[in-house]
C-alpha cells in the first residue's frame, strides 16, 4: 500500500500540475473507546449472504449442557463482551474475552477449537464457564481494524448448521485456518459451502458495574478501540 501511495504522489509530481486535491492516504472509520462491546459481524462480500440477511447480526452464545454455550449470530442484542488482561498481556495478545452471566454473575469465555488444525475443517466456538482462550482479543496497531483476532491465520465464518441440542438450525460462528501453499509460496484461505466468512466487529457499550457477590471481576477489564455503531458504517468510503 506505501508504494501505492508513494507512486500517486510520484506522479502527482511529476504531472507538475496542480491536481484536485484527492485524498489517497488511506483512512479508517472513526473508533471510539469503552471497556464493553459487542461483536458485530461483518460480511467480508455482502453478496454472498444468507436469506434472510445476517450482515450486522451479533455474537452470542447458546445454551448447549452445564456451563457450555455455542457460539451463535442473534439478529438482535448479542452478548456484551470485555477484554481482559493486564496492560503487558493485552500487548502481547494474551488478554482473552470474557462475558459475565449466571447468579451470581461468573466469568464465560470465547475459544476457538485450534486443535485440528487441517484444511476444510471448521473450527468450532465456545463461550463457556470460564476464562476463555488466550490470545483470543482484538486486534491492534499495526492492524488496521480493531476486529477479533483468530489464534491463527484464516478467518471467522458464520455458518447455517443445525445445533443437534435444538434440532433446529442457527447461524453458527466458527473460524477457518488458511494453509500454506509451498508452490505458490501463499496462504490460502477456505470457506466451506454452507458459510460465509465474516469478521467480528466490536460495537462500544457500557460495561455496567457487577453487583455485590458476582463471581467476576471488571478489575483487569481493558478500555478497548470500538465503533459506535458498525451496521451504519460505509466501508467503500474509507481504507487504503
Ligand atoms: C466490512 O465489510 C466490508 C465489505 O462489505 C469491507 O470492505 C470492510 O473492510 C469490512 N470491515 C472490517 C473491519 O472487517
Ligand atoms: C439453513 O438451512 C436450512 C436447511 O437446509 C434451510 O431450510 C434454511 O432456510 C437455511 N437458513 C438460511 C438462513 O439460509
Ligand atoms: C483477568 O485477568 C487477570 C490479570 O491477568 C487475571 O488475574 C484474571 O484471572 C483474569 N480473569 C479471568 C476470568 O480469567
Amino acid at each position: 500500500m506505501l508504494s501505492a501511495v508513494l507512486s500517486l504522489n510520484a506522479l502527482g509530481l511529476a504531472a507538475a500540475a496542480p491536481l484536485e486535491s484527492r485524498q489517497v492516504v488511506p483512512h479508517y472509520p472513526p473508533t471510539q473507546q469503552s471497556k464493553g462491546f459487542h461483536l458485530i459481524a461483518n460480511l467480508t462480500d455482502p453478496s454472498q449472504d444468507f436469506t434472510p440477511p445476517v450482515n450486522s447480526w451479533q455474537l452470542s452464545g447458546i445454551h448447549v449442557g452445564a456451563g457450555l454455550n455455542d457460539a451463535v449470530l442473534a439478529a438482535s442484542k448479542g452478548q456484551l463482551f470485555y477484554q481482559n488482561g493486564t496492560a503487558e498481556q493485552t500487548r502481547y495478545n494474551q488478554a482473552h474475552t470474557l462475558s459475565d452471566g449466571g447468579t451470581p454473575l461468573f466469568p464465560w469465555g470465547i475459544a476457538v477449537d485450534d486443535q485440528a488444525d487441517t484444511e476444510g475443517v471448521l473450527h468450532g466456538i465456545s463461550i463457556n464457564a470460564g476464562s476463555g482462550q488466550v490470545g483470543i482479543q482484538l486486534a491492534q496497531f499495526p492492524e488496521h481494524y480493531p476486529i477479533l483476532r483468530t489464534p491463527a491465520p484464516g478467518t471467522y465464518v458464520a455458518c447455517n448448521q443445525t445445533e443437534p441440542y435444538y434440532h433446529t438450525n442457527y447461524i453458527t460462528v466458527r473460524a477457518m485456518f488458511d494453509t500454506f501453499d509451498s508452490t505458490t509460496g501463499r496462504y490460502v484461505r477456505h470457506v466451506p459451502e454452507n458459510c460465509v466468512a465474516i469478521t467480528l466487529v466490536p460495537q462500544c457499550a457500557e460495561l455496567p458495574a457487577l453487583p455485590s457477590g458476582s463471581m467476576s471481576s471488571h478489575e483487569f477489564a481493558n478500555t478497548v478501540n470500538c465503533y459506535a455503531d458498525v451496521a451504519s458504517i460505509d466501508w467503500p468510503e474509507y481504507g487504503p
